[in-house]
């Protein structure tokens, strides 16, 4: 399988094994699924079959389109393509998220479907605020129909619209054919008429509407993505339905495509992500090989095997094995507690325990807590403040959230397009 003389010429698949090196250098025209589950090397493979495709197969880095789940994978993937490629050719990539992407494309085109260039973007304080806004003109109306609706209810019907290419007429016959509860559709598909309309007003996308628009001005223009060549997915399992016509549409032209996913690992099932996609890039692509990676570098023995039974209860799971050469180490732990202030007591005394125990080999940047929401932080957080344990959070309001900033780039987009008043913000 390994080909020597490539592995001298091109150093980075000399430190890949046997599967991760069959998957970078597989036929750039073979539809290909890199399946594997956490800490594979998933990444690491399609990074590096970023770069074989040009330095191997003389790709033009413009001519390949990879695309990212967050910005933060983005920024690490071109961080190790500029080790790759070289700073220049790295950043020709076409390199981002879907919504950067489809951006990108939709400042540069969107006049071909009618969109100003210098459209705004809404985020979701700014779409909460016009759909309150639409909720209050019909308050009289809602409340003699005895039907109450709360904006986030609303948006988020919205959003699974549209992640499913369903557009408000669309909605309106799903909630005529329906047998309970459709008079509650009916007003929401109505309220996504009218958010639309208000966000066109506005000059303004939501996000959503960054790959609705996207998928449009591709389907309508399919010259636009002629010279893209390749396409390649990260987190395939998290796409939903317009983002895999979007990957089709970028595949279309020239039939380059890999994916790279864990169906065990899809956590936007409640952002409509469809784990079908798998199985319809069978279906749509002709040829698909899979490649599973089944070496996990990142967890010791004891975590695969508790992540292992737990997944493997899911009876329609795709069955692959994961192994480690890291030693099994110490067990999983599951542990309940009468009351949150007696959990956050025992965390706490735990990691001072283990540092004392480890004779200085860990340190407070060893251990993460993570928890399943912000508001959980406080107890947890006055029990380490308690013990002296520094400890800094992560998530919480993030920097385009924060107030101050927002009030800026308010301005910003208000000077750059006199229409953008979505939010209320200059005007309040
Ligand atoms: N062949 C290899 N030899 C040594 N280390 C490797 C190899 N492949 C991957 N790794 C290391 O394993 C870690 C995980 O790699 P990577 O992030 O590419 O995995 P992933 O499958 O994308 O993970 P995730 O499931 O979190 O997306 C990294 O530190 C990477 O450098
Ligand atoms: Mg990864």
């Amino acid at each position: 399988m390994r080909d020597d003389g490539d592995s001298e010429r091109y150093p980075y698949l000399s430190s890949l094994n046997a599967a991760q090196l069959r998957a970078v250098t597989a036929p750039p025209g073979t539809p290909l699924q890199i399946l594997a589950g956490p800490g594979s090397g998933k990444t690491r493979v399609l990074t590096s079959r970023v770069a074989h495709l040009v330095k191997k197969h003389k790709y033009k880095p413009y001519e390949i389109t990879a695309v990212t789940f967050t910005n933060k994978a983005a920024n690490e993937m071109r961080k190790r393509l500029k080790v790759l490629l070289g700073e220049k050719e790295a950043g020709q990539l076409v390199l981002g998220t879907f919504h950067a992407t489809c951006a990108r494309y939709l400042r540069r085109h969107g006049s071909r479907i009618d969109l100003d260039n210098n459209f705004a973007i809404s985020d979701a304080d700014d779409c909460k605020k016009i759909m309150s806004r639409l909720l209050k003109a019909r308050a009289e109306e809602l409340a003699q129909a005895h039907i109450s609706l709360k904006e986030g209810v609303v948006l988020n019907d919205i959003s699974k619209a549209k992640a499913k290419g369903e557009s408000p007429e669309g909605m309106a016959v799903r909630a005529a054919k329906q047998e309970v509860g459709s008079n509650v559709l009916a007003v929401i598909a109505q309220l996504y008429k009218e958010y639309e309309l208000a966000l066109r007003d506005a000059g303004a996308l939501d996000f959503d509407d960054l790959l609705v628009f996207g998928l449009r001005l591709f389907k309508e223009h399919p010259d636009i993505l002629v010279k893209c060549l390749h396409i390649l997915v990260d987190e395939f399992q998290d796409t939903n339905t317009t983002q895999y016509e979007l990957m089709k549409c970028f595949a279309r032209a020239n039939g380059g495509v890999s994916v790279v996913g864990d169906p065990d690992q899809s956590i936007y099932g409640w952002r409509s992500a469809e784990i079908e996609n798998l199985d319809n890039m069978k279906r749509d692509f002709k040829g698909v090989d899979a490649i599973y990676l089944e070496h996990n570098y990142r967890s010791t023995g004891a975590i695969l095997a508790a992540s292992h039974s737990i997944v493997s209860q899911d009876a329609k799971r795709i069955p692959k094995n994961l192994y480690t050469s890291h030693p099994k180490s110490t067990p999983a732990i599951l542990k309940q507690f009468a009351t949150p202030v007696i959990e956050a007591s025992f965390i706490s005394t735990e990691i001072k325990r283990l540092i004392a125990y480890s004779g200085g080999l860990l340190n407070y940047d060893d251990f993460s807590i993570l928890l399943r929401y912000n508001a959980l932080s406080r107890v947890i957080e006055s029990a380490l403040q308690k013990d002296g344990i520094p400890n800094r959070i992560i998530g919480g309001h993030k920097f385009f959230e924060r107030m101050e900033i927002k009030d800026l780039l308010a301005y910003l987009q208000l000077a750059d397009n006199p229409n953008f008043t979505a939010s209320g913000r200059l005007l309040s």
